[in-house]
């Protein structure tokens, strides 16, 4: 199975040795989901009162957001990645993920959200994107659209959760931007108001997996306080780049149970 992971990232990072992305010339999820609704002409009433925001497929795919996008056969390592993720909590009740590194720019930001866009596609899962990186929110910078309220609305203005969920125009998806940036980070995700949050958000989406972007582990307490909120745990590793030092020392912060498994980011092909 690794290998199999290990083959599909290479894939991806073979379409990006240049550091830039092809324009992939396939229809959206998005263009599909509106044609089908189209046809039976039926609006989702479930999203009725969210912040709707448009997504421009072109733009997604120069930032790596290739998950979005139909038959990009780099969206294989995630839909391998869905896969281990519903066995290993089919069943389970509650499905907040948290997805880490042990340094920055390891990939944490796109690998949630293509993994969002990955549970999207599953005909019976549904999810909610959270940008648990206070300091840095970046989900709507990658999809494309401004934040409105986020998370830090939440918790220092008490504004309700309705009024921060965004429905990018996928079927089965709802994002939660982190608002504007905030430099006690740790505190606020540490905050009895972060755990009322998290609470409300299992409460209000029993049946959905909720994928949380947070900061690193070794650059500050952020995800030391916020790891008791979350059910499971997914690091990234940028492959030749992290040391096993580093993620030796990043695992020790992290409750050992709650660690789903490893995406090795960058591969290069063997
Ligand atoms: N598999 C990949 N192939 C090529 N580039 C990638 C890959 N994954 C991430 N990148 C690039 O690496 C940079 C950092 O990615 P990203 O923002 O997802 O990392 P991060 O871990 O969230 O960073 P930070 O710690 O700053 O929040 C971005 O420019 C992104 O496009
Ligand atoms: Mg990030």
């Amino acid at each position: 199975m690794i290998k199999k992971i290990k083959q599909a990232l290479t894939m991806l990072n073979k379409n990006q040795d240049d550091g830039t992305i092809k324009e992939a010339p396939v229809s959206s999820m998005a263009n599909k989901n509106e044609e089908n609704r189209e046809k039976a002409g039926w609006v989702s009433p479930a999203y009725y009162h969210s912040r709707a925001v448009h997504l421009d497929p072109g733009f997604l795919a120069r930032n790596r957001c290739l998950a979005y996008l139909d038959n990009v056969p780099e969206a294989e390592a995630y839909r391998v990645l869905r896969t281990q993720i519903i066995q290993r909590t089919n069943g389970a009740r509650s499905r907040t993920i948290m997805v880490t590194s042990a340094l920055p720019g390891e990939g944490k930001t796109l690998a949630a959200i293509n993994l969002a866009f990955t549970f999207a596609r599953e005909f019976k899962n549904t999810v909610l994107l959270v940008d648990g990186d206070l300091r840095k929110q970046s989900i709507h910078k990658y999809l494309g659209y401004d934040s409105g309220k986020g998370v830090i609305d939440f918790l220092s203005e008490g504004a309700p959760v309705s009024e921060l969920v965004t429905w990018p125009g996928i079927e089965k998806m709802t994002v939660i931007s982190g608002g504007r940036p905030c430099q006690e980070s740790a505190e606020m995700l540490g905050s009895p108001r972060m755990k009322e949050l998290v609470s409300e958000m299992k409460e209000r989406y029993p049946d959905r997996y909720i994928i949380f972007d947070v900061p690193p582990i070794l650059t500050g307490a952020d995800v030391l306080t916020f790891a008791p909120l979350v059910d499971q745990v997914i690091v990234v590793v940028q492959a030749g780049k992290t040391s096993m030092e580093d993620v030796g020392k990043a695992l020790h912060f992290l409750p050992k149970e709650k660690i789903l498994g490893f995406v090795m980011n960058r591969c290069q092909a063997a």
